[in-house]
Parts: C-alpha cells; sequence; structure tokens
C-alpha cells in the first residue's frame, strides 16, 4: 500500500460554525494524519489562483467571494489512499447529493458553501500543497 497525501481546506462557513475540530475529529478518525496546518485569510488573487481551473465557469466568482469571505484552515493529510479517502469522507460536491454522515451532508449550507475541499487526484494534491505550503512547513509523521 502506498501512502499519499492529500490537500484539504475547512472553508470559511465551517470555519464560521465551529467545526474545524470536529472536522479534525473525521480525519483522525479515518486514520488520516495532519502532517501540516495553518489558518489563512485568503486573498482574491490567491483564491483566483488556486481555483484556477474553474474561471470563466458560472460560479466562478461566486466561489472567489465565498472563499475570502472569512478565514480558512489548510491542511496537508497523509495516510493510505488519502486522496480517495478523503474525498470520501467529505461527500459529493452537491451537499443535496451527499451521503449521510460525510462532512458536507454534515456542514454544507449550499453547493458553493459545501464546508470542505479535498484535491481530486495525487497530481492536483501535490500542486495544490506546494500553492499553500513551503517544504519545512510539512512535518513528516513517523508514528
Ligand atoms: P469542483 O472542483 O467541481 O468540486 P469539488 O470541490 O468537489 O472538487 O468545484 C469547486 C467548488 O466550486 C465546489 O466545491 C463548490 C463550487 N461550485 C459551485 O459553487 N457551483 C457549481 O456548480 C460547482 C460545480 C461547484
Ligand atoms: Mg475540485
Amino acid at each position: 500500500m502506498t501512502i499519499e497525501r492529500t490537500f484539504s481546506i475547512v472553508k470559511p462557513n465551517a470555519v464560521a460554525k465551529n467545526v474545524i475540530g470536529a472536522i479534525y475529529a473525521r480525519f483522525e478518525s479515518a486514520g488520516l494524519k495532519i502532517v501540516a496546518a495553518k489558518m489563512l485569510q485568503l486573498t482574491r488573487a490567491q483564491a483566483e489562483g488556486f481555483y484556477a481551473e474553474h474561471q470563466g465557469k458560472p460560479f466562478f466568482d461566486g466561489l472567489v467571494g465565498f472563499m475570502i469571505s472569512g478565514p480558512v484552515v489548510v491542511q496537508v493529510l497523509e495516510g493510505e489512499d488519502a486522496v480517495r479517502r478523503n474525498r470520501e469522507i467529505m461527500g459529493a460536491t452537491n451537499p443535496a447529493n451527499a451521503l449521510a454522515g460525510t462532512l458536507r451532508s454534515d456542514y454544507a449550507d449550499s453547493l458553493t458553501e459545501n464546508a470542505v475541499h479535498g484535491s481530486d487526484a495525487v497530481e492536483s494534491a501535490a500542486r495544490e500543497i506546494a500553492y499553500f505550503f513551503s517544504e519545512d512547513e510539512i512535518c513528516p509523521r513517523t508514528r
């Protein structure tokens, strides 16, 4: 089995709801280890760059406006099959389609304000981790 890293964001609506710890508990219960973490107020340029793949889509401006509406918490999660398992813990993008017990089912307020981000592939995870963290901010976990 290969240990992967994935990139995760607790989005502004979830920070506002005071569920950072509840969300971290889900990651930890699933065996995903937090190997880097920080709270940030994103700038518009940072949010636009992070979501560059969605530039030009009808929801882009609303998404960026939401992502800069308050602080976020960004983290790197490490574990077996971390990318796919984090997506499973998060649930579907649209909370209306998210399975019961997933983070988006429990904490999303709408399709845009859907509580958490998680990388969708190992390649995007590497890019997203590098967008927010320098190598010396990531702490390999040996136990
Ligand atoms: P996307 O990458 O498709 O979803 P995911 O976060 O599950 O990888 O979209 C990025 C974010 O954009 C999504 O989390 C919420 C927002 N969004 C909208 O506001 N409206 C939409 O129609 C879609 C598809 C996404
Ligand atoms: Mg995505």
